[in-house]
This record gives C-alpha cells, structure tokens and sequence, in this order.
C-alpha cells in the first residue's frame, strides 16, 4: 500500500488516495499515519496526534477531506482491513534463541535485518559489537522497529558487572541512541520478569513458584502488576531496569513508541523446564513469535511494559494487560504440558 521514490510517498488509505511529500526525515510521519489506518484506526484520532501532522507534510487532496470521508464510513476499515504494511525492522542479538524464533516469523511480513556479535546464517545480518557505537549507527538509518534482544542473559548471583556492564548497559544506550538519532518510531526492549523478581519472595507468589498449590485457586491470585515498583532480583535485573528507564525517557521526551516485554523462560528446545516456576513463566515459541508481531504492529503505543509469557494457568505477573494493550491473544497453555 506504499510506494515510495526519492522524496514522494504515496499513501493508500483505502478509502481515498492522499498524496504525501514528504523528505526522508519524516517518512515516519507518513508511514505511521498509513499503519494506524491499515489496523483499523478511525482516521480522525490519528490526526489528532501532533506528530503525525507535521508541518513539513503536505498533502495535495487535502486530510480534512479524508477525515470527513472515514468518519462518515468507520466501519468500511474495519470490515474491510487494508494490507498491513510491511515495516523493516532491526533485530539486535538476532542470532540468539528468541531472535532466531522471531526473525523467522517476522520475516513472513517484514523486512528483517540483524545484528549480532557473532557470525549468523541468515541474509541481512551485519557483525558487529553493539558497544562500538560508530560501527552500528549506520546500521539503523531507515529502520522502522528495533528489537533489542542482544544481553548476557545470564542471572544468576556470580554474573558480575565485568559481563553485564559492557552488553546489557553501554550496548544497551547505544542501541536506543542509535535509533533516536536515525529516527527509528518503535522500539521493543527485551526485558525480564526478574525485573520484578523479588516479589516471589511473597506469598501467594513463593509458594505458587515453588509449585505449591495447596489452597490456591489460580482465577484469584493477585498478580505483580506493572505498575507496581520494581523489586529487581539482581544485578541482571537491575540492568534490565535501566533499560525500562531509557525507553521511559525516549517515549516520554522524544517521542519514540516502546514496549518494554518483560520476559519469561524461552528454551530452544521449546519446553517448559523442570523447575515449577516454568509453569508460571513459559512463554512458547509460537505465542512468542505472535506476541513480538504485536510488539512491533499494535497501533496506538507511547510506552508500555508488558509481561510475556504463554496463557498459563498458573500466573504470578499480569501477563493479561500485555494481551489487552497489544491486542495478542496467547494460544498455549504449559499446564496443558504438565509432567
Ligand atoms: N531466553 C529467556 O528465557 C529470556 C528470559 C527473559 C529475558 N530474556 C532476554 O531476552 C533477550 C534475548 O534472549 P536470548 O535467550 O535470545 O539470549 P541469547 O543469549 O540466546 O542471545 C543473545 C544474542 O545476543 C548476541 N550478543 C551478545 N552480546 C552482543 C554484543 N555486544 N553485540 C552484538 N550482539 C551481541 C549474542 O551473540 C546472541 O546471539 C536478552 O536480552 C535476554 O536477557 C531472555
């Protein structure tokens, strides 16, 4: 539904064709104003946003005469739902097990390229080391989605900062650095439930983490919510944490649209494991490739941090608000893989 030449771009709305010039520097405008429209959006509402009509856009059949048009016909978007736009989208730490799930699925519909340290086989994926913040700038010009998985993943209590510091803090601000100044409109920071770790120290939660379920009813739990403090469970969590914060920063200040997924346990081998908690936290490969095309596709977003995992029964984090806001409906279940 996009066509794009050197300085044009003409954006199909379906319901009538608007012409937008626009220079490099604010594709983004134009793009996101034909995104919200591919997912249903009422036109009205988007244009009521201030940075979709900036001022450099100028359109030759005129928006209020588009307004009135799909106002007057809301429901011909949303019976009859335009194609949804194909996005390029930079996935750091592509090589690993959650950017090897996702880029296969994203790739059906986007325009996947990577990054990684290590060498991966896959086309579009450039080698480089995220702290070197000259070596990955260029990497992200034109780039309309970062997911920003690369870490140490590790976090246990002996992972020192000799390992977090270089890849989970200055990698990190480098990675949103990079896409503030190329423009990028959506990031997706690969959190972790450790963020909130230390509320398992509490009941009801202890308990069901340790698989003790004796007098609980899963419907009545209350849930770690994400706007409860954060209680970090180590300084892996606490990097994490950072990384929350510098998104709050850039959606609050420079406008850019983040959802912070703190994660649960994804296994290359796709199975839940051994440890009780694995029923709480796993996150399947399919619901998890569904839940980061939501991540990268949801209209609407400023700044959200959403629990991911899979619809288990058994919950310690709000894991249903995140469905909510990104319209994601999980289909797996680990208790119906019990052992
Ligand atoms: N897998 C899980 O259960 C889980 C749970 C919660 C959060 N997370 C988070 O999700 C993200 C992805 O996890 P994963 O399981 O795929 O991890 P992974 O270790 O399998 O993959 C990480 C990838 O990042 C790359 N990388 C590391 N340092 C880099 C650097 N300096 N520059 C470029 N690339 C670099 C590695 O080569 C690797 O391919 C991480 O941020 C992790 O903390 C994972």
């Amino acid at each position: 539904m996009l066509q794009e030449s050197a300085k044009d771009a003409v954006v199909d709305l379906s319901c009538c064709a608007v012409r937008v010039e626009c220079d490099p520097g604010v594709w983004h405008a134009a793009s996101r104003l034909a995104g919200l429209v591919a997912y249903g959006y009422e036109i009205t509402g988007a244009l009521e946003r201030p940075e979709l009509s900036d001022r450099h856009i100028k359109t030759r059949m005129g928006l209020d005469s588009c307004r009135s048009h799909c106002r007057s016909t809301p429901e011909r978007l949303t019976s009859q739902p335009a194609e949804r736009m194909k996005l390029k989208i930079l996935i750091t730490g592509i090589g690993g097990t959650i950017g090897s799930v996702i880029a296969d699925a994203l790739s059906d519909q986007h325009e996947v390229t990577g990054i990684d340290i290590r060498p991966v086989g896959r086309d579009g994926v450039s080698v480089a080391d995220l702290t070197d913040i000259d070596a990955i700038t260029p990497l992200f010009e034109g780039v309309d989605a970062v997911i920003h998985l690369a870490a140490e993943r590790r976090h246990t209590p002996d992972i020192g900062w000799d390992l977090l510091l270089p890849t989970n803090v200055v990698a990190t601000a480098n990675v949103y650095d990079a896409a503030h100044a190329a423009g990028v409109r959506r990031f997706v920071f690969a959190s972790s439930m450790h963020v909130a770790g230390n509320y398992e120290s509490d009941e009801p939660w202890a308990s069901i983490a340790a698989g003790r379920y004796e007098g609980l009813d899963p419907e009545n739990v209350p849930l770690v919510t994400a706007d409860m403090p954060a209680r970090p469970d180590g300084r892996y969590a606490a990097t994490k944490q950072l990384g929350e914060s510098l998104g709050r920063y850039y959606s609050d200040c420079e406008g850019m649209e983040v959802v912070c997924v703190r994660l649960g346990t994804i296994a290359d081998s796709d199975a839940i494991g051994d440890d009780p908690r694995g029923y709480v936290s796993w996150f399947s490969h399919s619901d998890l490739a569904g839940f980061f095309t939501a991540c990268v596709e949801a209209p609407d977003i400023k700044f959200e941090i959403v629990y991911g995992a899979s619809a288990n029964t058994w919950k310690i984090y709000d894991t249903p608000s995140g469905w909510n806001a990104l319209g994601f409906t999980p289909s797996d279940n680990a208790e119906d893989h019990r052992r």
